[in-house]
């Protein structure tokens, strides 16, 4: 064996379901950049292209040269020790997932020995021959990571109590929102008897300082405890949590709004699939949309909520033909109806003063929509539709900078709190017939509080919007604050 080949004792590699369960429990989409950093025969990878994560997001590195068919999933590094590959390339992934190598420091042999010792620990000092080597594999995945990033590690069970890991440990519960330890109590891989624990630690930099472990009886008890972490309990971490006085912000400067689309003519544009059906309006002169405040009282529109409003024979398709579609015979026709027919007033000023006449201009496909018209309030409806968009009865609202899934879910959290919803109530306008409105500016004008990282604002947001639509705004104000202020 030469130096700096790994030995065969730590090539045990994780079953390809348990891989999955950690990927899962971690992924926000497909825009995260990912790291394994001792890939081995690639279970990681493969779990990760099932979740259709890009090979130029995925980066493996391993000591072992030998190649294995994963490979082609991931831009993956052979031959190369993590720990000196990794010296110069912290806070660049969104998420570290692995298995890494458990050998005594100790029994490497040099260089490999060398650098492991020398791996700064979380105190500052260096680690020392006496760890464990996936100890400063954990030092290191944790500096890799940037903010909001998480991590997933399988670990062994001395990970839990070991003396050279204390400070780790202690850095662990600091640095992340939500910790969950996943304990089996018994042996997770074939022909190995040590026992071993599932780490996985989720929002780098948030404040929520949230603990909780899990013992389960085996592999399948693992699995199905790291799927259902999102919905458990944590526990505060009574000691790292302290109330956040957050910055602060101006609507305008995390999101733009604008009103929905302007047909000039709703009666003839906007129709429903009952209509679509009658004028044989083939689906891709259509686009789908959100045409009153009623459609958008969720707190995500996505395929499926459209296709319901679609069922409910609510007005959700917008007729929009490109220039290719006007030739087909039931487009044609439609769009030569008389007014006495059903046809278009195309004397309108919006109509007439647009080229070609029937192409309304759309806003950009909107992250999220709003209604000023609302007697609730205001909320974020998050569009998760891939092509829905909304008419000028709504606002449609993109943010300004592109954000993963969860942080989106976090400013609609944010919109909820207590202090932004009393903003709302102050700055509607009532105008002389008893109607009360939010007009774009006055959004814009909101001030929020910039949140912190939080682990599971998806299912937060859920649960906060949905008391607010159903008329419980101050809990979920309650729910909101406790969140983005830890109150
Ligand atoms: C426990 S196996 C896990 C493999 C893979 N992560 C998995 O979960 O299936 C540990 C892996 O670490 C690799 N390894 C050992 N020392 C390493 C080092 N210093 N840098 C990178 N990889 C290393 C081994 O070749 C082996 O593939």
């Amino acid at each position: 064996m030469i130096a700096s080949e790994p030995p065969d004792s730590c090539k045990v590699y994780t079953p390809r379901s348990l891989a999955r369960a950690m990927v899962a429990a971690i992924v926000d989409g497909v825009d995260q950049r990912w790291l394994e950093p001792s890939c081995g025969t690639g279970s990681f990878l493969e779990a990760l292209a099932g979740f259709g994560v890009n090979r130029k997001r995925i980066v493996g590195v391993d000591l072992d040269r030998k190649t294995s068919a994963a490979d082609s999933l991931a831009t993956v590094t052979r031959g190369v020790d993590f720990l000196d590959w990794s010296k110069t390339r912290k806070g660049r992934y969104d998420c570290v997932v692995g298995n890494p190598p458990y050998l005594p420091i100790r029994a490497l042999h040099d260089p490999l020995r060398n650098t492991a010792s020398n791996v700064v620990d979380v105190n500052g000092q260096p680690i020392g021959d006496r760890a464990n080597t996936w100890y400063p594999f954990m030092v290191r995945a944790m500096e890799m990571l940037r903010e909001g990033g998480n991590l997933a590690f399988i670990l062994p069970a001395a990970s839990e109590y070991a003396d050279y890991a204390s400070e780790g440990r202690k850095k662990l519960t600091q640095i992340f929102d939500r910790v969950d330890i996943i304990r089996s109590r018994r042996p997770l891989f074939d022909n190995v008897s040590e026992g071993v624990v599932v780490i996985i630690a989720t929002g780098k930099g948030g404040t929520s300082k949230l603990f909780r472990r899990h013992e389960v009886e085996g592999l399948q008890a693992a699995i199905q405890q790291i799927g259902r972490i999102q919905r458990t309990n944590a526990r505060n971490c009574p000691k790292l949590i302290k109330t956040r006085k957050p910055e602060l912000v101006k609507f305008s400067d995390i999101a733009s709004i604008r009103i929905g689309a302007v047909t000039g003519d709703s009666k003839f544009f906007v129709v429903n699939e009952e209509q679509r059906k009658q004028l044989c309006l083939p689906k891709k002169c259509l686009v789908p949309i959100v045409s009153r405040s009623k459609h958008i009282r969720l707190p995500v529109h996505d395929f499926r909520s459209w296709q319901h409003e679609c069922d409910s024979g609510e007005k959700i398709w917008l007729f929009r033909p490109g220039q290719k579609h006007v030739d087909m015979k039931c487009v044609r026709s439609y769009l030569a109806l008389s007014e006495d027919e059903g046809g278009c007033h195309k004397e309108r000023f919006k109509i007439r003063n647009r080229e070609p006449w029937y192409e309304t201009p759309l806003p950009k496909h909107p992250d999220f929509f709003l209604t000023g018209m609302s007697g609730l309030g205001l909320w974020m409806c998050l569009n998760e539709h891939p092509q829905l968009n909304a008419t000028n009865t709504l606002y449609t609202g993109t943010f300004r900078e592109p954000l993963s899934r969860r942080e989106k879910f976090t400013w609609a959290l944010a919109l909820l709190t207590s202090r932004v919803q009393k903003q709302i109530v102050r700055a509607k306008r009532v105008y002389a017939d008893g109607l009360s409105k939010l007009e774009p500016g006055q959004v814009n004008g909101l001030i929020l509080p910039e949140p912190p990282v939080i682990s599971d604002a998806v299912s937060v947001y859920r649960r906060s919007a949905n008391l607010f639509l159903s008329g419980c705004q101050q809990e979920a104000g309650r729910l909101a604050d406790k969140f983005v202020f830890n109150q």
